[in-house]
């Protein structure tokens, strides 16, 4: 279990980025984090996986303070993180960043299903160098498929969405419930990606302005006339 407690954000030009968020992630669900451009969303993420250090507050993951640990020592704990852009490891084969993400070299069945988990033929992908000649929706899924393959304990994507602009969301829905294992958390937006949360984390000015079903939340993204709070002027 992952559990945040009185936890803020802020730098010199601004003071108020994260302010006194409590949470509590339980094994082996979904949670959807929500909100506006600019609530919080992916420094809090961030700040989980050790990418920034919070101004105050504790993060414990199985009962350890993780306040001290490096981005690698959360990882060797089981923390996964996805970024919001991808990142590109140039030159390196894809079949390189599959075994580099799984601690071991897979056995060709086991590239095949990461990548064909997330829509790629590892006939064609395996051999392949992260270059420029990858489009974004290609880099983005290869990420995913080292998700997969690093079977963390706890996932962390930040709008996964982005840039899977020819892949259909199913896809992605399924990626999430085969990480069922894993306590999963996702930044995003996107309505599907919402319904398949056990639990709804809406943020909204660093603050945690709601939390709970889709069905309690819905509400006050649909009461949010300008669409921001449903990011729909992203
Ligand atoms: N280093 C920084 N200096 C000043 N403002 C920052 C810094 N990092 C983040 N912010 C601000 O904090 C807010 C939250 O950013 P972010 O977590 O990226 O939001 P979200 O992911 O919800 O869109 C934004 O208003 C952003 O401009
Ligand atoms: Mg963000």
């Amino acid at each position: 279990m992952l559990e945040i407690k009185k936890l803020s954000y802020s730098v010199k030009e601004n003071n108020d980025i994260l302010k006194d968020i409590n949470l509590k992630f339980e094994d082996e669900k979904i949670y959807v984090i929500t909100g506006p451009n600019g609530s919080g969303k992916s420094t809090l993420v961030k700040i989980i996986m050790g990418i920034l250090k919070q101004t105050s507050g504790e993060i414990f993951f199985d009962n350890e303070d993780l306040t001290a640990l490096t981005i690698d020592e959360r990882a060797r704990k089981g923390i996964s993180y996805a970024f919001q852009q991808p990142v590109t490891f140039k030159g390196i084969k894809v079949r390189e960043l599959l075994d580099l993400a799984s601690g071991e070299k897979n056995k060709l069945n086991n590239h095949c299903d990461f990548l064909s988990t997330v829509g790629l033929c590892a006939k064609d992908y395996l051999d392949r160098p992260i270059d420029d000649k990858l489009s974004g929706g290609e880099l983005k899924r290869i990420e995913l498929a080292m998700a997969i393959a690093r079977n963390a304990k706890l996932n962390i994507f930040d709008e996964p969405e982005a840039g899977i602009d020819l892949w259909s969301f199913d896809n992605l829905i399924k990626i999430f419930s085969s990480l069922k294992n894993a306590t999963n958390i996702i930044v995003s937006h996107q309505k599907k990606i919402l319904e398949i949360a056990d639990e709804i984390i809406l943020l909204k000015n660093g603050e945690i302005l709601a939390q709970g079903k889709l069905n309690d939340i819905a509400p006050m993204l649909e009461n949010d006339k300008c669409g921001r709070l449903r990011g729909e002027n992203e």
